[in-house]
């Protein structure tokens, strides 16, 4: 069976996107129009799952997995840079992602999920996204030290005639050379963003194990994604880096 998936989604309550006021409710009653049966909701830095979200995504035929969108700083990983970037965790429960909010070395990254691999499951979020952007050689390192299982292929881009304005490219050719998967997720903060992009995945069942198993496959991931409109784009696009160099100027964060 297809399992079809949108595993970055932002709702009312993130912490940090405080602007945001999609209710859980609303992302179930849109998703089987886009054929979408497994999600996760990834606020900033907190883990929105619960026992009652879980029993309303099934009443609705969809599989909710226990998520978060997690902050990290560049200075802890790359030298002489400052800016941070995200990585989307995903577990078993709730339970088994707690522990990650208090991490920010790359040592206690590795040495837990090791310790939980078949538990964990991890995606480098919009690795080449503006403010966001890391070296190639970072992810690498990631790929090689077990921390990451895939590279996003990341929902907002655009395009217009003769210029293409997808940073996607390059995590595209990344994933490619180091052997780990594409998953193609939403970053839904606003509704329009929602159904836009997707990830086909082969199953032999609906489960979470099932899952982060088949999503370790390079070859049983299928993107889809539609671009953005173009004035949706560049107004996003101008908020994130504005915001990205004025944390960087004030030395903290905005949000
Ligand atoms: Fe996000």
């Amino acid at each position: 069976m297809k399992a079809i998936a949108d595993l970055h989604i932002h709702t009312e309550g993130d912490p940090e996107d405080f602007f945001v006021k999609i209710k859980p409710s609303w992302v179930f009653s849109q998703a089987n129009k886009h054929g979408i049966n497994v999600l996760s909701f990834t606020h900033h830095d907190h883990i929105p799952y619960s026992r009652e979200l879980a029993k309303e995504a099934k009443d609705k035929g969809i599989l909710l997995i226990p998520g978060l969108e997690k902050t990290l700083y560049k200075e802890n990983f790359i030298e002489g840079k400052r800016g941070k970037f995200h990585l989307l965790c995903y577990g078993t429960s709730a339970k088994v992602l707690q522990p990650l909010l208090d991490m920010q070395t790359e040592d206690e990254l590795v040495r837990y999920k090791q310790k939980h691999k078949d538990k964990l499951f991890f995606c480098f979020a919009h690795p080449y996204l503006h403010y966001y952007r890391v070296p190639s050689k970072l992810l690498k390192r990631f790929v090689d030290s077990g921390i990451i299982d895939a590279i996003e292929y990341h929902g907002f881009y655009s395009h217009i005639p003769f210029l293409v304005l997808n940073d996607n490219k390059k995590a595209k050719q990344n994933a490619k050379d180091f052997g780990v998967s594409l998953l193609c997720n939403s970053d839904t903060h606003w509704k329009y963003m929602f159904g836009r992009s997707k990830s086909h995945v082969e199953v032999d069942k609906l489960s979470v194990v099932e899952l982060f198993s088949k999503m370790r496959i390079p070859s049983s991931v299928e993107i889809f994604s539609k671009p953005h409109p173009l004035i949706y784009y560049v107004g996003g696009a101008i908020l994130v880096y504005l915001a990205g160099v004025l944390e960087v100027i004030l030395g903290r964060s905005l949000r």
